[in-house]
């Protein structure tokens, strides 16, 4: 079997194995260290996620930035791309069974958001990161490997477990300029 084909496998098994008080601590702890970074007190336009199969939370961090007038986006598939909608409280469910915004806003480029939070199997040391294998964060921010202005800044969140020494980056593979977990905050400060 392909190495990360094996590493998927393998760190998806883990976290679905995490008891709910597991996850609800780590959830905690990653919020406390969200909270801590200056960017959100900066900056306006956030990006996050939905967590889905023991994906860690960032829903208390959600209720965090609505009270502090932030503008929150959630990301929309369609086909094999990905873009980012207002969020402004109806979710549907896509096709993957991941709750999506319902209302639809007109479309944004992703470079007028600030930080976006994405959600990853595996992180190293370098800021690579493995993805669920659809490439959906990689085509997104494509247009960020050629381009001076690093809008957004591509964050990505994690148990602190999910770091491994050594990814082997693709070419096509947009690196991230930090990790956040219920441990730590990595800073990638080469990009
Ligand atoms: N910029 C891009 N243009 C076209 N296809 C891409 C691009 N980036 C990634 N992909 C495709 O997405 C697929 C999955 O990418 P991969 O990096 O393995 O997944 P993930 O980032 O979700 O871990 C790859 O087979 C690749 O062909
Ligand atoms: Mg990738």
């Amino acid at each position: 079997m392909e190495e990360k084909t094996f590493l998927r496998r393998t760190i998806r098994q883990r976290r679905r194995a995490l008891s709910q008080l597991e996850q609800q601590q780590a959830s905690f702890s990653l919020v406390q260290n969200i909270k801590k970074l200056s960017e959100l007190k900066r900056f306006k336009r956030f990006a996050i996620y939905y967590p889905c199969n023991g994906e860690i939370s960032l829903l208390s961090l959600l209720t965090h930035l609505k009270k502090h007038n932030k503008i929150i986006y959630l990301p929309i598939l369609k086909g094999k791309k990905m873009y980012f909608m207002r969020y402004e409280g109806k979710l549907k469910k896509n096709r993957f069974n991941i709750p999506e915004p319902a209302q639809h806003f007109q479309k944004i480029h992703p470079s007028i958001l600030n930080v976006i939070f994405t959600p990853l199997l595996a992180f190293d040391d370098r800021g690579n990161r493995l993805g669920m294998g659809g490439g959906f964060y990689d085509r997104c921010f494509h247009y960020l490997s050629f381009r001076s202005n690093k809008k957004p800044l591509l964050y990505g969140v994690a148990y602190d477990w999910q770091r491994i020494s050594n990814l082997t980056p693709n070419c096509w593979d947009i690196p991230l300029h930090k990790v956040i977990t219920d441990q730590r905050i990595y800073d990638f400060y080469e990009h």
